[in-house]
């Protein structure tokens, strides 16, 4: 592989010790979503707009296995805290329409990727069960019918808990297509604290049906994403919420931690103490432990069933293994082997320059970055503490180096300061990789923002060096444009 050369300040080495009170200081934006400061840090690598998309087809076309991601950013009501890439209320009607562009961008990538190994795929959003069931089911039969989808490969998808319970025939269509793993979004369960968040009609009133309808439906695989760390989230509400969620008896839940970055309501970030949210986290595994959802630290799904991360084909392959993934859709991220790009309508949240590119038959891709070594390997650290764990022989593999040669002082530190230890991890196992991994110890998981920052990038750890305000997390404090900041979230 021939890397992109090193930016300025990304041959500068800085103090683990100095990276790791930065991070932790920075505990808002130091985490998985990498990278961080985007304009900043990146913009060295980014391809002009002439060549972007030679580079684009290049990099895909080096692509053997890979893991496929179809966004779908339509959702009935715009929640306050949601940071994803999501239309406005005007565009709503276009979701038909919208459909019809992702399959031709799926043919695209298909003349790229044809016949290549698929190892999962992710419907997600947004709220894809926002547009009709036969969209969907078509959707995924023109990607089954175009990639090599073989054992272990499956399909997941997203819903809100008010969809889910409104239409059962909707989400019977979806396993009969072949879906098999469904995801619900409750986040919190007080009426209070969803109106504050501008979440009052998605389904609280719902949770049970929407539950009985998906088992009914034949999903053995049901996750309940949860979210703690916002504001005025009391230890005792989020203690509810974790109560509900069990009750509903899913077979996986998944934690996330608000990021309020380039959310609505940024601002109430500085009213969010560490403390409180390591309360609510150490809360979280005591209650879920003893229900029997197991995770190890810092991993953020919880799972019921033995030897499964929790997670879909598409994360877990993404998380352990560093897999290259395809983004189809508004706003959707890219990884190839050494570049990551973002498709167009990261930046406005709008259909229409999306719809441009493809009638004219071009990938529409907004921005490409042709990424140097040191940046690859911490989107891929930073991604698989996600699970709270990096899996060495898959680092080794992928970038021929190991992580200890990657990152020497780092890992010294993380040894040094009970951070992390080497452990046999489970995650592995349910994908046939090996079980070594530099894992987070009970003390790195409760310092994770810190621990994290020392596998960043030399920019990005500059970056959260120079930054002393620790509650600032709006892209005007930095001087950082909203366009640049955009597209930092891990999922999508
Ligand atoms: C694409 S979203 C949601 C799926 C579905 N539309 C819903 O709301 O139920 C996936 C998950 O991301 C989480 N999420 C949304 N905004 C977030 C933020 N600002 N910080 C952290 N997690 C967030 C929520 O838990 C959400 O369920
Ligand atoms: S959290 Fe879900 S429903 Fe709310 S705006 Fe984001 S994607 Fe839509």
């Amino acid at each position: 592989m021939i890397w992109s050369d090193l930016s300025e300040s990304d041959r500068t080495k800085h103090d683990p010790a100095e990276v790791f009170a930065a991070g932790e200081r920075n505990h808002h934006i130091s985490n998985t979503a990498y990278p961080i400061a985007h304009r900043i840090v990146w913009k060295p690598y980014r391809s002009d707009e002439h060549e972007k998309r030679k580079l684009q087809t290049a990099a895909i076309e080096r692509i053997q296995d890979f893991a496929l991601y179809s966004h779908i950013p339509f959702c009935e009501t715009r929640c306050y805290f949601c940071e994803y890439t999501v239309v406005s209320r005007d565009e709503l009607q276009r979701s038909s329409e919208y459909m019809e562009l992702l399959s031709r961008e799926l043919k695209m990538y298909t003349a790229l990727l044809g016949g290549r190994r698929l190892h999962g795929f992710d419907i997600g959003g947004g709220t894809p069960s926002f547009v009709e069931g036969k969209l969907i089911a078509r959707h995924v039969e023109e990607v089954m019918k175009r990639f090599d989808c073989q054992s272990g490969f499956e399909i997941s998808i997203e819903t809100t808990p008010r969809i889910a319970a409104a239409d059962p025939d909707k989400m019977r269509l979806y396993h009969d297509c072949g879906i098999r793993r469904i995801s619900m979004g409750i986040q919190v369960v007080q009426p209070d604290l969803l109106r504050a968040l501008g979440r009052d009609s998605n389904g609280l009133e719902h949770h049970f049906r929407a539950r009985d309808n998906i088992r009914r439906a034949g999903f053995e695989k049901f996750n309940v994403d949860l979210m703690y760390g916002f504001a005025g989230q009391s230890l005792l509400s989020w203690e509810e919420t974790l109560r509900q969620a069990i009750r509903l008896n899913p077979d996986f839940i998944t934690l996330y931690r608000m990021r309020y970055k380039l959310t609505r309501i940024s601002s109430q970030a500085a009213n969010v103490r560490l403390d409180d949210v390591r309360d609510q986290l150490s809360l979280a595994a005591e209650i879920l432990t003893r229900e029997g959802y197991l995770a190890n630290p810092g991993k953020n799904t919880y799972s019921k069933i033995s030897n499964h991360a929790g997670t879909s084909a598409y994360l877990t392959r993404r998380v352990i293994l560093g897999m290259p993934y395809l983004g189809l859709g508004l706003g959707a991220q890219t990884m190839t082997n050494s570049t990551i790009s973002y498709n167009d309508g990261s930046a406005g949240k709008k259909i229409h320059p999306y719809a441009r590119s493809i009638q004219n038959g071009s990938l529409p891709v907004q921005d490409v970055y042709d990424l140097p070594l040191a940046q690859m390997t911490a989107k891929m650290a930073a991604v698989s503490l996600y699970f709270g764990e990096i899996n060495t022989a898959a680092f080794l593999e992928k970038f021929g180096l190991t992580l200890e040669e990657a990152y020497p002082d780092e890992t010294k530190f993380a040894l040094a300061e009970n951070l992390m230890h080497y452990t046999e991890s489970g995650n592995g196992i349910e994908i046939g990789a090996q079980k070594n991994s530099l894992a987070l110890t009970k003390k790195g998981a409760s310092h994770f923002n810190g621990t994290i920052a020392l596998f960043f990038a030399p920019s990005v750890k500059e970056y959260l060096i120079g930054k002393q305000d620790e509650n600032s997390v709006s892209p005007g404090s930095t001087g950082e444009s909203l366009r640049e900041t955009e597209y930092e979230c891990i999922l999508r």
